[in-house]
């Protein structure tokens, strides 16, 4: 039976002084900080209660129940979102989170739960290896929701350099920074003081978590006839973006087999709901709506996709880390497959009744098909039995409500859709549709 960690206020009020602030410095990206990691070393005993010989890991069972969260990418929509629903529910728990601010990412996102006591946002990259053990030692971090990623596809298409920094480099600085807290810490006698006194208050790792938020995309493309992508699906990237998300999912699974970094994976379907940035589909259709500019689908409109409303990504991830079993991957998708014009047809109707265009011009008249991406993946489906059957998991919103509520949010918050319609989202507009 696993106990509870101390209560988190306590383990806070204790933080030295020295560990209270955070240097802002710490935010500048410094590549030579992960070449200043110490080698790896064996297990420590803490880890090996987890896991007593990490060359035969099989899955084990917890019930964890997270305090400290270090949360990756939580100003942008999948974060946010996260963000706004951990605070909500358990109010207790400390919520730091750790974002770039890149193009994706919007402070605005989380302006909504910014006052909440528990609430620290810190402007740093996911590959300052110094920013993140520094960060999970001051906060007594026990689980990490890592969302911080490149995550357009159609971006890694026209530059691939940033997903692999982001998502593979960035991934690999964070695990080596828990590994480092979490499970070197008593073996390593050259630490300053500071640190070994700041190591002491930590959690055990046998109550600590890396969640490392994945992609369906991961598992490739499906024919029409195929089954859904379960776990054991074999892994077929496609894109540089997925290929960027796949290999993180193995270096994160490599942390548990090699070193028994108590970790789950989740492979989620496409999402959509508030905050999403206007470069994804659903976003880009009802703003392009309002604007009166064309509807772009690539080529025959007929790729099929599983959406998710982002809520219910937010409830699984929740399940997962509450009830899942260490070391497992779990799909998580809204057994909802779409076709891009059966989306888009859906947007229209919305529209037509919510916001009609001003001559009663319905907004499927500006449907037009665009020359297709590259390489595009024919269709997604998850398979989320396991999911369903262990951790009791099934989507709330269907479709239908999802969507309204969406293209409902989208409406009432014009303010910011137009915050993030300038500068660099143009460029990419001009530079993805009028080429
Ligand atoms: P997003 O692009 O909206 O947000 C990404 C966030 O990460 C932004 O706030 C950005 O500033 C931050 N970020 C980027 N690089 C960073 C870095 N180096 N250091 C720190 N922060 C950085 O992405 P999203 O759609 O919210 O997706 C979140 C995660 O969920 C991603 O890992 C993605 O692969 C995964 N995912 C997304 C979907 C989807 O439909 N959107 C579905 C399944 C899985
Ligand atoms: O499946 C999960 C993935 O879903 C996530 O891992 C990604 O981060 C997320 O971006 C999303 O990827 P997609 O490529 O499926 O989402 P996107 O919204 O970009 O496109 C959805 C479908 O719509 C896809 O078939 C491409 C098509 N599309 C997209 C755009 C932006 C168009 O037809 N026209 C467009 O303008």
């Amino acid at each position: 039976m696993i106990t509870q960690p101390s209560d988190p206020s306590t383990q806070h009020s204790t933080l030295s002084p020295q560990s209270s602030t955070l240097n802002p410095q710490h935010s500048t990206l410094n590549p030579q900080h992960s070449a200043l990691s110490t080698q790896p070393s064996a297990p420590s005993p803490q880890s090996s209660t987890l896991s007593p010989q990490p060359s035969d890991l099989s899955p084990q069972s917890s019930v964890l129940r997270p305090h400290s969260l270090l949360i990756t990418g939580g100003a942008g929509f999948i974060g946010s979102n996260f963000v706004h629903y951990w605070i909500k529910k358990y109010q207790e728990d400390r919520v730091v989170i750790l974002d770039a601010l890149t193009y994706a990412g919007n402070p605005a996102n989380l302006e909504p739960v910014a006052n909440h006591p528990q609430y620290r946002f810190v402007h740093g990259d996911i590959r300052d290896y110094d920013l993140v053990v520094n960060l999970l030692q001051e906060e007594k971090i026990d689980t990490i929701v890592h969302f911080a990623a490149e995550s357009h596809v159609d971006r890694s298409i026209h530059g691939p350099d940033a997903f692999v920094d982001t998502n593979i480099i960035g991934t690999h600085t964070l695990l080596k920074a828990a590994k480092k807290v979490w499970l070197d810490r008593s073996s390593e006698k050259s630490e300053s003081s500071l640190i070994a006194q700041s190591s002491v208050l930590s959690p055990p790792s046998s109550l600590c978590r890396f969640h490392h938020v994945s992609t369906d995309e991961v598992y490739g493309s499906l024919g029409l006839d195929d089954p859904a992508f379960s776990e054991t699906t074999a892994y077929a990237p496609n894109s540089p973006y997925a290929a960027s998300k796949a290999g993180s999912d193995y270096l994160v699974r490599s942390y548990f087999k090699t070193y028994g970094l108590p970790m789950t994976i989740s492979n989620c379907s496409n999402n959509y709901g508030p905050y999403q940035f206007p470069e994804k589909l659903i976003p880009l259709l009802i703003l392009n709506c309002l604007a009166g500019k064309s509807l772009p689908i690539y080529g025959d409109g007929l790729n099929i996709r599983d959406w998710l409303h982002v809520d219910d990504h937010c409830r699984g991830i929740d399940l997962v880390l509450k009830k899942g079993t260490v070391g497992q991957t779990y799909n998580i998708g809204g057994n909802c497959e779409k076709t891009n014009m059966e989306v888009v047809e859906a947007i229209c109707r919305l529209m037509d009744e919510l916001s009609p265009n001003k001559d009663s011009v319905p907004y499927s008249s500006l449907i037009t098909y665009v020359k297709d991406r590259l390489g595009h993946d024919r269709r997604y489906a998850i398979d989320a039995n396991l999911i369903t059957s262990e951790l009791g998991y099934a989507p709330a919103e269907s479709f239908e409500t999802g969507l309204r509520k969406t293209v409902e949010w989208y409406l009432a918050n014009q303010d910011w859709c137009q915050n993030v319609m300038v500068g660099n989202y143009r460029e990419w507009i001009e530079k993805n549709y009028e080429d």
